[in-house]
């Protein structure tokens, strides 16, 4: 029997945060509504962060109010902060997630405060969650190497991966956010995380900039984890992440969970048409 490998797809939010054309509102929630029928059991969808920090998030609401629900798929959005959970919240996201980072120089060009700081503004986020019963998945950014502070101490993405879990997380989604991860550092990485952490608990969330996000799936593969974060057409990076560019592309991922054995359980006609749609949405380079 094949076993199954679970892709979480964040091409609504982290493909298209970086854009830099304004994408209508109309056709994020057309590629949202695409992306449903493809079989996601989670879908990334919004942001409520600062729309000064990133513009194209700022109608997150909107998307989450017009998208066409469908039933068994969990809509996500991130938090940076407790007004970005009133608002995730208030616009009926179905589970949150707080972002961290495993380096300090990120952590302040992304969120404008220290690890410790940000940690402690997730404190009431997971309180609140906890008692609305909504979901919170925590990603740590950086978990090899850091834009600003160069490679980052496996102990480091450890220690904070306990932390999130502790807050309450139910899940880690760790972050190659510059795309710099080697099969070796990232398995130098995994060593660390995994003797302290279930895989279960564990996610890869890699970037594509060096070619070799599928080889750290296939690497990870090895430590037991089993969902992938990915966005369709390989769009993505994060703007307070010089160098950063897409994700792995949700149909590359699939190719190479599927030539090692592993199902993925989506429709390619679907992921190939959603990838067409997504890579349209770009403006001019
Ligand atoms: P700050 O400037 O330190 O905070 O930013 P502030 O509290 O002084 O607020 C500044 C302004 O933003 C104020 O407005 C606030 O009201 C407003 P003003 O008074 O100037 O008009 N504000 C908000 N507006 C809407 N929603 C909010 C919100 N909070 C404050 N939630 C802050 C701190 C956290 C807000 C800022 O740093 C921020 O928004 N950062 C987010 C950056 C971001 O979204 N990065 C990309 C996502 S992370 C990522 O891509 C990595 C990931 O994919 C994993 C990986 O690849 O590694 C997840
Ligand atoms: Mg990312």
């Amino acid at each position: 029997m094949t076993e199954s490998v679970e892709i979480f797809e964040v091409g609504p939010r982290d493909g298209l945060q970086n854009e830099k054309r304004q994408i209508p509102t109309a056709e994020k929630i057309a590629l949202v509504d695409l992306l449903s029928t493809a079989g996601f059991r989670r879908i990334e969808v919004a942001s409520f962060v600062s729309p000064k920090w990133v513009p194209q998030m700022a109608d997150s609401a909107e998307v989450l109010a017009g998208i066409r629900r469908a039933p068994g798929i969990s809509y996500a959005a991130l938090t940076p902060n407790m007004r970005g959970y009133d608002g995730a919240k208030a616009a009926l996201a179905d589970e949150i997630a707080v972002f961290a980072s495993a380096s300090e120089g990120f952590s302040q060009a992304n969120l404008n405060c220290s690890v410790a700081e940000s940690i402690a503004r997730f404190l009431p986020i997971l309180e609140a969650a906890k008692a609305d019963g909504i979901p919170v998945r925590g990603y740590i950014s950086c978990v090899t190497d850091c834009p600003f502070d160069g490679p980052t101490r496996p102990d480091a993405v450890a220690a904070l991966a306990v932390t999130l879990l502790d807050l309450g997380c139910y899940e880690v989604s760790l972050g190659d956010t510059i795309g710099r991860a080697t099969p070796e550092t990232l398995t130098a990485m995994l060593r660390e995380v995994t003797a302290r952490v279930p895989a279960a608990k564990l996610a890869g969330h890699y970037h594509d900039t060096g070619g070799r996000a599928c080889d750290n799936i296939e690497a990870s593969l090895d430590f037991g984890l089993r969902m992938f974060d990915a966005a369709v057409g390989g769009l993505g990076g994060c703007p307070y992440a010089p160098g950063a560019q897409g994700n792995v592309a949700t149909e590359a991922a699939m190719d190479r969970l599927d030539a090692l054995g592993f199902s993925t359980g989506l429709d390619r006609g679907i992921i190939d048409r959603a990838a067409a749609l997504a890579r349209s949405m770009r403006g001019p380079a």
